[in-house]
């Protein structure tokens, strides 16, 4: 799909199907951050289909590491510790993941790189890495504002205890890669508790690390090893088949080999307060990390509140929960969502903009919404702004609304599952 792209969706009877799902964006970012520094190869299946994961692997390259990529299929050849300064500026394209997570490692390497993305990341708030990066050594400078592009001058790191101001497992993890390269013991101690891959990835490609309540210690200087894994399906892509399912009653789906991790499967037990029939079988681990197969009914939804810990659990699926809101009996309301605003795009105002094209009433507040049940939304003209899970919130809201909807900037949709219309179209029943 080129820039600007429009994908019509037509209304739908129900859902049905199966399905399967490129691996875990989270995961694989992280997996093939470590497989770079690691020593010997790591041998990755089901690689993440999206654009985002691909800046990753383009970054880790630019770094020297060995990528050989085949469809799905990662190997990468890890330099161990000591990454080659790369020749440019290393292009991050949408992913804030990559950006801070990278930094962390970069913090760590005796050259200054530079970090650049595009215009969405370049308005994304960097000072959260800044400022603990610093705290154990590292020289960073950053736009007005600390906004990339980065300048990140690595070396001596020294390790800090930190108490994370906002929850993000992006931060956590940026500091626990530094956290190798220093000298003592990083401890990150979270506000609430995010989703544990890095800690998972860290053990599993051989550096232990102790946790306690929401504090997590790690001695610096381990040595990394190669791992083989199969990822498992992406639960965040997932939530837009959950929830398209969840809407209309007797709807049957399944999604065989999803990532089950507890702190991002919060969805599920959401769901399955609102109502809707869920099923978990064939549960496997490998390296920490739990999948399974699930199995959806759609019934009627009641309506439910988010906030506190659930929101900074369900964070990437709030847009397509809110978009099937107003199809619930009693609506969602989402609090403490303040980070919504400064995601790829201003979630909360997109939401409430696209709800609103497609004629539904929606309060508006700071921290998040209030979106009321019972509506009946009609197909519009609705826009992603360059946001891939707005663009597929809508594509969701549309299977249920009156007449067909137009999504413009659906190509946005690339940046963490480029089949998704696709998918979509597969499970709809007309
Ligand atoms: C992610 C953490 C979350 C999430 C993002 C992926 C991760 O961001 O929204 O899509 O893989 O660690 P924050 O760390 O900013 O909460």
């Amino acid at each position: 799909m080129n820039k600007d792209s429009i994908v019509v969706v037509r209304p739908a009877r129900s859902v049905a199907g199966s399905l399967r799902l490129p691996g875990d964006k989270s995961v694989s970012h992280r997996y093939a951050m470590l497989a770079a520094i690691a020593e010997g190869d790591t041998q990755l299946e089901n690689f993440s289909t999206g654009a985002d994961c691909a800046s990753t692997l383009g970054c880790v390259r630019a770094l020297g590491a060995e990528v050989l990529r085949t469809g799905n299929s990662v190997v990468i050849h890890g330099r161990g510790p000591k990454l080659q300064a790369p020749k440019s500026p290393l292009d991050c394209g949408n992913s804030g993941s990559t950006m801070r997570m990278l930094s962390g490692i970069l913090a760590g390497q005796d050259f200054e790189s530079e970090l650049t993305g595009d215009e969405s990341l370049s308005r994304r708030p960097m000072a959260r890495i800044i400022a603990p990066l610093e705290m154990m050594g590292a020289k960073i400078t950053a736009q007005k504002g600390g906004r990339p592009p980065l300048r990140v001058q690595g070396g001596n790191l020294k390790a800090i205890r930190y108490n994370m101001p906002l929850a993000s497992a992006q931060v956590k993890s940026c500091l626990l890669f530094a956290g190798l390269f220093a000298s003592g013991e990083t401890s990150v101690i979270e506000p609430v508790r995010t989703r544990d891959h890095s800690e998972l990835a860290l053990r599993a490609f051989g550096a232990p690390l102790t946790q306690a309540g929401l504090e997590t210690r790690m001695a610096g200087g381990q040595k990394l090893r190669g791992i083989e894994a199969a990822i498992p399906g992406d639960i965040s892509s997932a939530a837009f088949f959950l929830c398209a399912a969840g809407v209309f009653p007797g709807a049957q789906l399944v999604i065989e080999d999803l990532l089950m991790n507890p702190t991002r499967a919060r969805l599920l037990d959401i769901l399955i307060l609102m109502g809707v029939g869920i099923s978990v079988t064939q549960l496997e681990e490998q390296h920490g990390e739990l999948r399974g197969t699930v199995k959806v009914e759609g019934r009627a939804l009641k309506g439910i509140t988010i906030a506190g810990a659930d929101t900074a659990a369900l964070i990437d699926e709030i847009p397509v929960l809110a978009a099937i809101a107003p199809y619930t009996e009693d609506g969602i309301e989402i609090r403490d969502a303040r980070e919504l605003r400064v995601k790829e795009s201003d979630r909360i105002a997109a939401i409430a903009t696209n709800l609103r094209a497609m004629g539904a009433q929606v309060e508006e507040r700071e921290d998040g919404f209030k979106i009321p049940g019972k509506q009946k939304l009609r197909g519009a003209d609705v826009d992603s702004l360059g946001d891939h899970r707005i663009a597929m919130a809508f594509a969701v809201a549309a299977l249920h609304a009156e007449g067909e909807t137009q999504i413009r900037g659906a190509e946005a949709a690339v940046i963490s599952y480029p089949g998704f219309f696709d998918a979509l179209e597969g499970i709809a029943q007309r």
